[in-house]
């Protein structure tokens, strides 16, 4: 894999991280302890399949690289509940990562109807819709901002499952291509509101395999849209905000959409265990709750995200649920939706 869509980003940080990078060297330049981490570096380079145009390229990836090893090593060294690790997003800095990976872009939403009202009580203690077969595998939005349409792609397959009794795999391409004339903007941001009411206003969805998925931007192609509408979806509603044993609730029937705060370097870089942040509540990623539960006491969301199945716990992150604040977890409780299915039992054919 090659880096191309990031250039503009990496001249303005360039200057920057030399000069970081050369201070540090003057400090402290152990030629073992360079030597140790270039032979890390390079093994990661082979795991993760990354080349770079130029040596110069290198050394400053090399820099950034280990700039995010010596912050992964003190945050591990301490007690949080998650770890991090160098994963794919090892060699950008929090500003690249920020602006290539994300890409939601928050609208505001008149409050919908909401039809999970019910005591909370009479709710599984924990769900993981995965087991139910209701979660497709985990995708890759890759250098695109289009993280809204595999949230709200998630969360139709989902219900499609729970409503029609299959799983199908849908198009993320046909929101990013066809999505556009309602504020959304494809690899450039969007919301899954917009999305949910595009599905079905075009009266349905076709497959991944009818429109796949390319991460850029292009023209829509109507031909591939139209072909095959695989799915549809009746409806959208939003859980009442700021209300995490509503969102509960929500999740006990079907996965969610939400958006979150992932711009921190520890979201960044986050391995396993449950994230409790630290994050601040701009909203500016979005992704699908797909289950909840606690382990050892400390209660969960389990978030399925579109960074490939080599990020986090194999494409999912767990984030902390009920943590005393309303928003939840990186403002995890603002804003939930999903797409809504009416029964069609009544149809006679
Ligand atoms: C630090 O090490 C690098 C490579 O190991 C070397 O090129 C550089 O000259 C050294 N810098 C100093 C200040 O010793
Ligand atoms: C250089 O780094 C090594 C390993 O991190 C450390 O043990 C050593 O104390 C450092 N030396 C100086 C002068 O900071
Ligand atoms: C680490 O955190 C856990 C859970 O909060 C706690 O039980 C444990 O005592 C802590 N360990 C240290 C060394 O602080
Ligand atoms: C859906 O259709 C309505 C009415 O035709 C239109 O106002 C709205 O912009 C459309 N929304 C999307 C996302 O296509
Ligand atoms: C939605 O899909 C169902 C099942 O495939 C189909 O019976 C129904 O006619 C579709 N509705 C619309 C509005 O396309
Ligand atoms: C969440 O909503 C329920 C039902 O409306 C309400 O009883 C409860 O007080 C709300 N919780 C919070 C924290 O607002
Ligand atoms: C819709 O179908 C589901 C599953 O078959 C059923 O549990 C539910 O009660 C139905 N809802 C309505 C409003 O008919």
């Amino acid at each position: 894999m090659k880096i191309t869509g990031i250039v503009c980003v990496l001249v303005a940080c360039n200057l920057w991280i030399t000069a970081n990078a050369c201070s540090e060297n003057h400090k402290n330049n152990s030629s073992e302890v360079n030597q140790a981490l270039r032979s890390r570096y390079e093994n990661w380079l082979k795991r993760h399949d990354r080349t770079y145009t130029n040596k110069e390229e290198w050394e400053v990836r090399f820099a950034i690289y280990k700039t995010n090893v010596k912050f992964i090593k003190s945050f591990n060294s301490q007690n949080h509940s998650y770890k991090l690790t160098d994963n794919k997003f090892a060699d950008l800095t929090n500003h690249e990562f920020i602006s290539t990976y994300l890409g939601l872009q928050p609208r505001l939403h008149s409050q919908t109807k909401f039809r999970y009202y019910q005591q909370p009580g009479k709710i599984p203690e924990s769900i993981d819709w995965r087991k139910k077969g209701a979660v497709t595998k985990v995708k890759d939005q890759r250098n695109c901002g289009s993280c809204w349409a595999f949230s709200a792609v998630a969360a139709v397959e989902g219900i499609h499952k729970i409503k029609r009794g299959n799983l199908v795999s849908l198009s993320e391409q046909e929101l990013v291509d066809c999505d556009v004339i309602n504020g959304n903007k494809g690899c450039r941001g969007g919301d899954m509101v917009p999305a949910f009411q595009f599905i079905i206003n075009q009266t349905g969805l076709p497959t991944e395999k009818d429109y796949p998925y390319s991460g850029i931007d292009r023209i829509c192609n109507k031909k591939m849209a139209s072909r095959n509408y695989a799915v549809n979806i009746s409806g959208y509603e939003n859980v009442p905000a700021r209300n995490e044993s509503l969102l509960r609730v929500a999740v006990a029937h079907q996965p969610v959409s939400v958006s979150i705060d992932a711009s921190g370097y520890a979201f960044q870089l986050y391995s396993h265990g449950i994230f409790s942040g630290k994050c601040g509540k701009s909203q500016n990623h979005a992704v699908t709750i797909v289950g909840y539960g606690e382990e050892k006491g400390t209660k969960y969301w389990l978030v399925k995200n579109s960074w490939g199945s080599k990020w986090g716990e194999s494409g999912y992150m767990r984030v902390m649920r009920e943590n005393m604040d309303a928003d939840g977890t990186c403002g995890i409780a603002m804003d939930a939706s999903y797409p809504v299915i009416t029964n069609i039992s009544s149809i006679v054919a």
